[in-house]
């Protein structure tokens, strides 16, 4: 009959759209073998980044961080530090105390940094941060005691000391002019000055990867490795002096700033890199830069899976083929969304109720498939980030001779917290890819700021030592 033959048609279109959308999302799944290829892959460019004549042409550039021992609980006093370059900027007092009871006490405050800040000239954006500390020492009373100051500022930096460190590019959402190319201490130096209020001894400037490797390690004297995976997607760990030879000296160990996020740049993830990779490369504010970051980090997932939704629903198989305006809007599914959107306690229903708050009118058919765009999407997240963790962990093993290796790894980092399997994906990956190492994953609670902190106390019980 007419009617059975209708309800045929339609079984058949659905079947082919489930087809077509599986097809389109298989590109994200990969196999083991690929994993340990990105793993390779990996090894190869932190060995060019290390190298003195491989240096200067490589992607992934293994900065020195001028860091060379973790706390050893004696620190002590109180610290300044600020935090810019992931999701908030923060100005925090922090309190270390030694003693019989190790105690870190801290205060903080969170502000805004406007996009027009972020993008606007260098001299605002210092200015601007200026103010916030000049509104933080007011809050809390302090504007006349000239503080050690640790600076976590989250991009690559050149350092050729502890206080130096000359910003190579922005990356993420930041794109102030006149700063690349200049010392960012002397930046924020200088816009102190400008101010004529407050005096600060900026003793250091850190990533957020380094101060959570030594936050852990004030707790865990085997952290030996810091990892972040939010906004944005970075690594650090203690390397042995003689590996690097961008610095002098053979002895003992320094930690090294990976600046992993720009894996890639040079085309050796290209095999892996789907169309929506290159579409939300191409879009991003910094194209061509941070390949594998745009794969496997927070600023960037929600950035693919809302350009697969508009290939799914431009092809008719989401959203009743209609491209809403929400949906054409850049940054979207932030983190926070996507970890709803994954969250198991969540019911269909609710899914539909973020899409809508989000302004994407769904049915009960679209909320499945962009659950499993999602899914799909932070998975491979996970997996890369983990394959790369995997590089690093066999590479320090190797560093030491070792068959067998404990250690662990700090992290902080919205993706890594919020989300409902990225940590666990990406461990079960590290696992996998590096079995001859027993990986522990410790959470740094406030790391960047802390671990700032901790590395300006370092280095005034060193430079206090040396005075003795
Ligand atoms: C970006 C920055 C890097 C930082 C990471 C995580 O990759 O370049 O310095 O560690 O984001 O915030």
């Amino acid at each position: 009959s007419k009617g059975a033959a209708m309800v045929t048609a339609v079984a058949y279109r659905l079947a082919d759209q489930r087809r077509q959308i599986t097809e389109t999302l298989a590109e994200f799944n990969l196999t083991k073998d690929q994993l340990l290829e990105v793993k390779k892959r990996m090894r190869e460019e932190i060995e060019n980044g290390l190298g003195r004549k491989t240096h200067d042409s490589a992607t992934v550039k293994m900065w020195p961080t001028f860091v060379r021992s973790t706390p050893d609980g004696t620190e002590n006093g109180d610290f300044l530090a600020l935090d810019l370059g992931g999701t908030n900027f923060r100005v925090l007092l922090v309190k270390i105390r030694t003693g019989k009871r190790r105690t870190v006490e801290m205060h903080h405050k969170i502000y805004a940094i406007p996009l027009e800040v972020m993008q606007g000239t260098g001299e605002e954006l210092f200015d601007h941060i200026v103010h916030c500390i000049s509104d933080f020492l007011d809050y809390m009373g302090m504007k006349n005691t000239r503080l050690p100051l640790g600076f976590t500022f989250s991009f690559p930096c050149m350092q050729k000391s502890l206080d130096e460190g000359i910003l190579v590019t922005w990356t993420k959402g930041f794109k102030a002019t006149d700063c690349e190319g200049e010392d960012v201490v002397g930046l924020l130096r200088e816009a102190i000055k400008r101010r004529e209020e407050f005096d600060l001894d900026v003793v250091a400037i850190v990533n957020d990867t380094v101060g959570t490797m030594m936050t852990c390690a004030y707790e865990d004297p085997n952290c030996e490795v810091g990892l972040i995976a939010g906004t944005g997607s970075n690594a650090c760990y203690m390397e042995e002096m003689k590996n690097i030879e961008t610095v002098e000296g053979d002895e003992g160990r320094m930690c090294v700033n990976m600046e992993w996020g720009a894996f890639g740049d040079n085309g050796c993830l290209d095999d892996f890199r789907t169309e929506f990779d290159r579409t939300v490369d191409e879009y991003s504010l910094h194209p061509g830069k941070q390949r594998y970051e745009k794969m496997c980090s927070g600023m960037y997932l929600g950035e693919i899976v809302r350009n697969i939704l508009i290939n799914l629903t431009k092809r008719g198989f989401l959203f009743r083929g209609q491209i809403s305006e929400a949906l054409k809007t850049r940054g979207i599914f932030e983190t926070k969304f996507l970890s709803q959107i994954e969250s198991d306690r969540l019911a269909l229903l609710q899914v539909r109720s973020v899409l809508q708050h989000l302004g994407l009118d769904s049915t009960c058919d679209d909320s499945i498939i962009v659950k499993e765009v999602c899914g799909v999407v932070a998975l491979r997240g996970a997996q890369l980030c983990g394959a790369g963790m995997a590089a690093v962990v066999d590479k320090i093993r190797e560093n030491r001779g070792l068959d067998h290796m404990d250690l662990t790894v700090g992290v902080d980092g919205t993706l890594y917290k919020l989300h409902p399997h990225f940590a666990e994906n990406m461990q079960k990956t590290v696992k996998e890819l590096a079995p001859k190492c027993n990986v522990n994953f410790l959470l740094s609670e406030d790391g960047s700021g802390k671990g700032a902190a901790l590395i300006t106390a370092v280095d005034c019980r060193l430079c206090s030592q040396e005075q003795k």
